[in-house]
C-alpha cells in the first residue's frame, strides 16, 4: 500500500510539471519557429586558391574536395558557387616564384590580381575579398621581412600596403591582411587612400592565433615556414584579454571588420569580440577543423552534413556575422535543400 500510494504520488507530481522545454520541440515547424540561430549562404565567404594559368583544376592532397584553380576554371567554379547561394569570396595566390621579400605578391601579372579582375568583369555580383599577406609568396615561409632569425615589423608594412594597393587596384572589393604585423591596418589604410581607395574596405585578421589547425592550408600553398614558427607574431592560443586588445588597435587603426581565426577552437573568443565591439565579427573556419570533418566523414564515423551544420550554427552562435568556411558550397546547397534541419 504504500508503495502504491507513493507511485501515484510520484506520477501526479511529473504530470502537473508547469515547465516542460520539450513542449517547443515536438516537430520541425515548431523547432524551427524558436530556433535562436539559424545559418544562411549569405553568411559564407568561400576561400580559393589560385594560381597562374589556364585550365587548371588540381585536387589539393590535404584539403580533400577543393582544388587549385586557374583565373579561368576559378570563374566557373565562382558562377557555381554563386548558383547556389555564395555571394562573398576570398582569394589566396599561388606564385609562380618566391623570393625574400614576396614580391609577386603585388604584381599586377600575379593570379590574384588577374583573378580579380576576371571575376569583377564577368561576376560584378560576387564580392571579392583577399587575403593579404606574404606567406605564400617568400621563399622562407614567414608573413614578412626576415633577418637572420627575426620577422622584422616595420620594413613589412610597406610591402604589405604594396599588396593590398595592388588588390584594390585590380578591383577588389574587400582586403584582407592576415599577417599580424603590428600597425598593419593603419599602414595599408593610409595607403588605400593615398593611392585612391579610401572607399575598400578592411577585413582585419584581428586575434588570429598561432595554430596547429593551419597544417592544411600550409600544405595547400606551400607556406610552411622554412624556420621557427609563427609564434613571434600570431597570438598565443591560451590568451582571451589579449584577444579584445588586438581587436580594438585593428578598429582604432581603420578596421572595417575584424575576425577571430580559427573559429572552433576559439568560441569564447568570438562571443567576447562581439560583446567587446559593434563593428562586424568573421570568423574563420580554418583548415585543419575542415580536414578533420571531410577526413572522419569518408572514414564514415561521421555524418558530414550534420557534423558540418552544426560546426557552422555554433560559429554563428557564438557571434559571428561573417563565416569563412571551406565547407561554403556544400553548407548552401544543404540550407537550400532542406530548410527543417
Ligand atoms: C596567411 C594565412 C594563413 C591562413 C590564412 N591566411 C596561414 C598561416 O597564417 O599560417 C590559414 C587558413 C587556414 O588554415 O585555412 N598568413
Amino acid at each position: 500500500m504504500v508503495f502504491r500510494a507513493e507511485k501515484s504520488r510520484y506520477t501526479k507530481t511529473m504530470t502537473s510539471f508547469a515547465v516542460r522545454p520539450r513542449r517547443l520541440r515536438s516537430s520541425p515547424a515548431l523547432r524551427s519557429l524558436v530556433r535562436e540561430t539559424v545559418l544562411d549562404a549569405t553568411d559564407f565567404v568561400y576561400p580559393l586558391f589560385v594560381r597562374n594559368g589556364s585550365g587548371i583544376k588540381t585536387p589539393i592532397a590535404s584539403l580533400p574536395g577543393l582544388f587549385h584553380f586557374s583565373p579561368d576554371t576559378l570563374l566557373t567554379e565562382c558562377e557555381a558557387a554563386m548558383g547556389e547561394g555564395i555571394r562573398a569570396v576570398l582569394l589566396f595566390g599561388i606564385p609562380d616564384a618566391k623570393d625574400a621579400e614576396g614580391s609577386e605578391g603585388w604584381s599586377a601579372e600575379g593570379a590574384v590580381q588577374q583573378s580579380v579582375r576576371l571575376l569583377k568583369r564577368e561576376l560584378p555580383e560576387l564580392l571579392v575579398i583577399t587575403d593579404v599577406c606574404l606567406c605564400e609568396y617568400t621563399d622562407h615561409g614567414h608573413c614578412g621581412v626576415v633577418s637572420g632569425t627575426s620577422v622584422l615589423n616595420d620594413p613589412t608594412l610597406p610591402l604589405l600596403s604594396r599588396v593590398a594597393v595592388s588588390h584594390a587596384e585590380a578591383g577588389a572589393d574587400i582586403v584582407a591582411p592576415s599577417d599580424m604585423m603590428d600597425g598593419r591596418v593603419g599602414a595599408i589604410r593610409a595607403a588605400l587612400d593615398t593611392e585612391g581607395f579610401p572607399d575598400t574596405p578592411i577585413l582585419s585578421y584581428a586575434a588570429k592565433y598561432a595554430s596547429a589547425f593551419y597544417g592544411p592550408f600550409r600544405d595547400a600553398v606551400g607556406s610552411t615556414p622554412g624556420f621557427g614558427d609563427r609564434r613571434s607574431y600570431q597570438m598565443d592560443g591560451a590568451n582571451r584579454r589579449e584577444a579584445i586588445r588586438e581587436v580594438l588597435i585593428d578598429i582604432a587603426e581603420g578596421a572595417d571588420m575584424v575576425m577571430v581565426k580559427p573559429a572552433l577552437a576559439y568560441l569564447d573568443i568570438i562571443r567576447d569580440v562581439r560583446e567587446a565591439v559593434n563593428v562586424p565579427v568573421a570568423a574563420y573556419n580554418v583548415s585543419g577543423e575542415y580536414a578533420m570533418v571531410k577526413v572522419a566523414a569518408e572514414r564514415g564515423l561521421l555524418d558530414e552534413k550534420r557534423t558540418v551544420l552544426e560546426a557552422l550554427t555554433s560559429i554563428k552562435r557564438a557571434g559571428a556575422d561573417i563565416i569563412l568556411t571551406y565547407h561554403a558550397r556544400e553548407a548552401a546547397r544543404w540550407l537550400s535543400e532542406d530548410a527543417t534541419i
